[in-house]
């Protein structure tokens, strides 16, 4: 069966100081809910080094926002897998921000994909359509599309380890959230295609997310679909709190029906 997972995006928030103090906290918060929950915190680049220290000693498990797919070179800027490997065991990649304000492309994302499998990291791919294409009926298309080429060659067994996060780019820190049977319907969608292209078993082993506006209200109707496995979260995962609630929330939830 699969674990329930939540990860939370602090994006470009928190300095080295700031990051520390708030893992400590989520660690503090969140202890008891580890067994029964995977809780991921990815912090800016600077910051990684010292939010492992913070959660050292936990299975909280830090990630990076995204990275390169070289190894090294003349990128400026930019930070490599094996960077990112010193620190953290997962990278969030493809998330809609870097998409639409940094011009990253559906072939970079599928770059990266496969530099984080050579590197040992762990993948959260990010798909999800803009409020254009909701509009004109193609979401289902857009997102498939995504993920048909983030996964394009990987193996089996790198397939089982996926997480996918559904994030529809008008519900990111929108305040306006996808309806729930709607996000588990695309969830499902997105399960299905990784059935097709790698088999039951590594569908059922990968983990698929929703994100956008994700709060201690609104969670549990995502989370209680069995489709979905957890979430990706931004703002909501700058406090410690509230991180702690939704943890709380995805703690035991997968394999539940929707009610
Ligand atoms: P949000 O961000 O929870 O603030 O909407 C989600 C995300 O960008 O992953």
């Amino acid at each position: 069966m699969r674990r329930s997972l939540l990860a939370g995006n602090w994006k470009m928030n928190c300095t080295t100081a700031e990051s520390a103090q708030l893992a400590a906290s989520v660690a503090a918060f969140v202890a008891p809910l580890l067994t029964d929950v995977d809780v991921v915190l990815a912090p800016p680049f600077p910051s990684l080094a010292a939010v492992r220290a913070a959660v050292n000693g936990t299975s909280i498990e830090v990630a990076a926002q995204d990275m390169h797919w070289a190894e090294r070179g003349a990128f400026t800027g930019a930070v490599s897998p094996v960077m990112v490997a010193e620190h953290a065991s997962r990278v969030i990649v493809g998330h809609s921000e870097r998409c639409q304000l940094f011009g990253e492309t559906d072939a970079d994302v599928h770059r990266k994909v496969h530099a984080a499998f050579d590197h040992a990291l762990l993948p959260i791919v990010c798909v999800g359509e803009s409020v254009d294409q909701r509009d004109a009926g193609i979401a289902d298309s857009v997102v498939e599309a995504q993920l048909a080429l983030a996964t394009d060659g990987l193996r089996d067994e790198e397939a089982a380890a996926l997480v996918v996060a559904y994030e529809p780019v008008w519900a990111i820190g929108s305040g306006r959230a996808c309806d729930p049977l709607e996000a588990a319907r695309v969830a499902k969608l997105l399960r299905a295609f990784l059935e097709l292209r790698f088999g039951s078993v590594a569908a059922a082993g990968a983990r698929v997310l929703y994100g956008g506006s994700v709060n201690p209200d609104n969670v549990d109707g995502f989370l209680s679909s069995a489709d979905i496995d957890g979430a990706l979260v931004g703002a909501m995962s700058l406090s410690a709190e509230a991180f702690a609630a939704l943890a709380k929330a995805a703690m035991g939830s997968v394999g539940r029906v929707p009610a």
